[in-house]
């Protein structure tokens, strides 16, 4: 078995194998590196930038930079005030882009958005809301695809695939206009199970599974019960 990389976070002593990524290695470490696009065993997409940490000094995703020989002994900044400021600010932004109304949102307990912003101790967002006009589309036969909610994460694209491993999901339109759109000739294909990984994938309420709702009653869903990042073993 090859030897494994040694490297510090925040000075507590880790390691991880060659190749497997920094997030997962901290993880793995017991050590929590907060997250939205990261989906473990998927290709990353490093689009959020909330896992950014310092190594010896340089920012970098833990989501995109995989432990080598040059993280060999390195010294990885993760929980500094500096770094938490940051991703405080990203969340922010985030919630200011989109229209997020937690309180009718059928995520709400199970959404790491919410939860980091509850991490934080977001209140008021530092910055002027967008309230940016977005389209529904509730035409696919299993899913409501609430754009309102959408952070531009990926996941959808890049897990949710049918057999030819073909995605369901793809951006449609550039920049400021950036949207997910779920291709209508492939959706009637999505059986029930599909859908609902679809929606448990979704870190926020983008994508919601039809025909069902308040299953798990509001007060005990996931983050009502533990706050995000208590389910990594210290
Ligand atoms: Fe690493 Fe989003 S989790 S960039």
């Amino acid at each position: 078995m090859a030897e494994k990389i040694k490297f510090k976070i925040d000075g507590k002593e880790c390691s991880g194998e060659a190749g497997q990524f920094i997030i997962d290695a901290a993880a793995e470490c017991g050590v929590f590196i907060p997250f939205l696009c990261h989906m473990k065993g998927i290709v990353p997409a490093g689009s959020c930038r909330v896992c950014t940490v310092k190594v010896n000094g340089r920012p970098m995703a833990a989501c995109t930079t995989p432990v080598g020989n040059d993280i060999q002994n390195a010294s990885i900044e993760n929980a500094t005030p500096q770094l938490e400021e940051m991703r405080k600010t990203i969340i922010e932004l985030l919630f200011v882009e989109g229209n997020h109304f937690c309180p009718t949102c059928e995520k709400s307990g199970n959404c790491e958005l919410q939860a980091l912003a509850y991490r934080y101790k977001m209140m008021v967002p530092q910055f002027s809301y967008n309230f940016p006009l977005k389209k529904l589309d509730a035409l696919t036969p299993k899913l409501f695809i609430d754009r309102n909610r959408c952070i531009l994460c990926k996941k959808c694209i890049r897990s949710i695939k049918d057999k030819d491993n073909k995605s369901y999901f793809a951006f449609n339109k550039r920049g400021a206009k950036l949207e997910i759109h779920v291709d209508h000739e492939m959706a009637p294909s999505m059986n029930d199970e599909l859908a609902q990984k679809a929606m448990d994938n979704c870190p926020v309420g983008a994508i919601l599974k039809k025909e069902k709702g308040f299953e798990i009653p509001i007060g005990k869903r996931k983050f009502d019960k533990k706050p995000i990042g208590s389910d990594i073993e210290k």
